[in-house]
């Protein structure tokens, strides 16, 4: 989990049953092999696009909201 991570969360939810489960997040812990098994789910590349890629970044760069 994120925060077992010292990663921040900002959880975003219209449904109140959905906002109280993001923020009942203090009362367990995984396990390091949970932890392990989620980690591996990282494909490490983006679903929409690399930012580290140059001509995505030249292009997100150029891009002008009218
Ligand atoms: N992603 C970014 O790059 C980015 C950048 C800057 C700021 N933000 C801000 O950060 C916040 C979160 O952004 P996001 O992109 O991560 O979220 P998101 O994609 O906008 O929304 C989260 C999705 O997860 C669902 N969800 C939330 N809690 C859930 C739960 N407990 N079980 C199942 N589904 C759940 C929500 O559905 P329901 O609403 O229907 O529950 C929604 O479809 C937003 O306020 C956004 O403006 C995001």
């Amino acid at each position: 989990m994120p925060i077992q991570r010292d990663i921040i969360v900002i959880p975003k939810s219209v449904r109140r049953n959905r906002m109280e489960q993001n923020l009942d997040v203090f009362g367990f812990t995984l396990t390091d092999e949970e932890m392990s098994r989620i980690a591996a789910m990282d494909t490490g590349a983006s679903l929409f696009f690399d930012h580290r890629d140059p001509a995505m970044v030249s292009r997100l760069n150029s891009r002008r909201e009218t």
